[in-house]
């Protein structure tokens, strides 16, 4: 739509002498006086050294001599000191909405050539309970990819478990200590001795020692602790699924760490002939400092002094095997704020080592999920909780709130959870941290989750008990109320734009959210079940469908599905 608007005012300006490859236009900064704005006779005074006051009238004067002018504004006037302010006209705003709801991707502009993401997100510890923090990264990264895919590009998820830590070593002890036999795992054990075996490490120097001795023997191909990791991967994992899916959070790839290890060889030979490894106290370091850095950036460690490889290694081992088998375009990593300089420290090595370019990976850091004190959230027993028992809270909460049905059934229940969970947290900028409240965010007036779907199914309502047609349409708005709506609908393809390129699904929330407000003030003032005014009834019925359509579609963008009732 901006594109139109663009390409007529460049015309015009052309055709005044003002030669510019292109007039930008924007949203108008000030709503009350119009709907767009162009700031481009500064510009265009600066290069043909004339006053802006001059060029700005100009300008206006000759959009307002076009013949076809009512076909795109209503109103276009200058402001001083060298503003075009421009408002629509009701024809252009309608025939752009036909023209959106006829597109299936409501005019978001198409890309000519589909690009290849790898999008690492999730990123659980085998054996150890997930807590919240598991379920930003998940939130976010599910949106984060069905953004990359709406807009037509190819994705491919891949949750890189944690399945080859110490904390395995310490698990395998902890139970051959206990006598368990291999049968016998089950997740109410492991949930119990990841804890125990973890403060007991913390205490134990010893004990540590021997954990990471197993944990080495492990990933250096013992076969006895391979069966005994085997299954607790096996029951942890298993676990783990039945929250993602329970979160309707899907990965094409369920590789870990250990998957990487085959490839260390091969990471080790690349850096070894681009003579990057250095030998630093017995471990092999590599250099990563910038002439221009600002901050320290200490060498990554590929190597310890005892031969084990770390976290850094098997991350360089994973992106040697993503461009072998997926020839990504970009690598997207949705992680923790705390593990940015990790992941400059890889992108660095990998950058000087050829293995893919610096600017085709990329760190998508997420803030922290507090408590009320503003520290990382916690159960009242201080321990992180589980997020099976969070969903539970979140089902108690939601049903001792009395705008809610009391015979949901157990699907819908599940789905307004997910909206409550999934709308609190992606409403937030991703780098910011936000106080986990579940009372807050499962109000239903408000900016939550439950608003949102109980304005969609409140107008799905009116459609469904209405009969009504596209194709008597007219080009009338009737009232501010119906305006802002449309204009609003109109920013559609700019919001998700905004989303895209910063990756950040924050601005499809507060477009949503936008679009919801704006739809209840449409519905309160405009009494569609009454009105006698049968082309205006039709019209509304018409704009409202199209809206619930596009609350439909965003709310897919951020993982949320819509339950029967509510
Ligand atoms: N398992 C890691 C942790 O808990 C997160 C993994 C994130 N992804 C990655 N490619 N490093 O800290």
């Amino acid at each position: 739509m901006i594109d139109t608007l663009e390409k007529l005012i460049t015309e015009v300006s052309n055709k005044l002498g003002y030669n510019i490859a292109k007039m930008h236009i924007i949203k108008s900064n000030r709503p009350d006086l119009c709907d767009y704005q162009c700031d481009d006779a500064f510009k265009l005074a600066k290069e043909f050294h004339q006053n802006p006051v001059a060029i700005g009238k100009d300008i206006v004067q000759a959009i307002n001599e076009l013949s076809n002018f009512d076909d795109y504004f209503k109103e276009v006037s200058f402001a001083q000191p060298g503003f075009i302010n421009m408002s629509l006209s009701d024809k252009f705003i309608t025939s752009y909405l036909v023209r959106m709801n006829k597109d299936d991707k409501w005019g978001i502009k198409p890309i000519s050539n589909p690009e290849t993401f790898v999008i690492d997100y999730g990123g659980p510890n085998v054996a150890k309970p997930l807590h919240v923090g598991h379920m930003r990264t998940a939130i976010v990264g599910e949106a984060i990819k069905r953004i990359i895919k709406y807009q037509g590009h190819n994705v491919i998820s891949d949750i890189h478990l944690g399945d080859y830590g110490l904390q395995i070593g310490e698990v395998i002890y902890g139970l051959q200590k206990e006598g368990v036999a291999i049968s016998d795992i089950n997740i109410a054990l492991l949930d119990r001795i990841y804890p125990e075996m973890s403060a007991l490490c913390k205490e134990d120097e010893d004990i540590k020692e021997e954990c990471a001795t197993i944990t080495k023997k492990l990933q250096d191909g013992d076969e006895e602790y391979h069966k005994w990791w085997q299954k607790i991967l096996e029951v942890s994992t298993a676990d783990m699924k039945s929250i993602y899916d329970y979160l309707d959070v899907h990965f094409d790839y369920w590789y870990g760490e250990s998957d990487a290890y085959p490839y260390l060889d091969e990471a080790t030979d690349i850096l070894n002939a681009k003579h990057l490894l250095e030998e630093s106290e017995g471990a092999l370091v590599v250099d990563v400092t910038k002439a221009d850095d600002k901050k320290m950036v200490p060498p990554l460690l590929f190597k310890k002094s005892n031969g084990a490889y770390l976290y850094a290694s098997t991350e360089i081992a994973t992106i040697i095997q993503r461009v072998k088998d997926f020839h990504p375009d970009h690598i997207l990593y949705v992680v923790d704020l705390r593990q940015e300089l990790h992941f400059e420290q890889v992108f660095r090595v990998c950058d000087k080592a050829d293995i893919i370019a610096y600017n085709k990976l990329e760190y998508l850091g997420y803030g922290t999920v507090n408590g009320e004190d503003g520290k990382p959230y916690k159960t009242r027993s201080g321990d992180a909780p589980k997020l099976q028992n969070l969903f539970d809270q979140a089902k108690e909460i939601l049903m001792s709130k009395s705008e809610m049905s009391s015979n949901l059934s157990d699907d819908d229940i599940d789905k307004i959870v997910n909206s409550i969970l999934k709308f609190a947290d992606l409403e937030n900028n991703r780098e910011r941290d936000y106080i986990f409240d579940i009372s807050k965010f499962s109000e239903v007036i408000g900016k939550t989750g439950p608003y949102i779907l109980y304005t969609y199914l409140r107008i799905r309502k009116i459609i469904d008990d209405n009969a009504f047609d596209y194709n008597a349409l007219t080009n009338v708005i009737y009232n501010v109320y119906d305006r802002d709506l449309r204009l609003k609908i109109l920013d559609l393809p700019f919001a998700f734009k905004m989303a895209f390129d910063s990756r950040m699904p924050n601005f499809i929330a507060e477009y949503l959210y936008d679009v919801c407000v704006l739809t209840n003030v449409f519905y309160q003032n405009n009494h569609i079940n009454n009105e006698e005014d049968a082309v205006k009834k039709n019209d509304w019925l018409c704009i409202l469908d199209m809206t619930s359509h596009i609350i439909k579609d965003m709310l897919y963008l951020l993982g949320i599905d819509i339950p029967t009732t509510m």
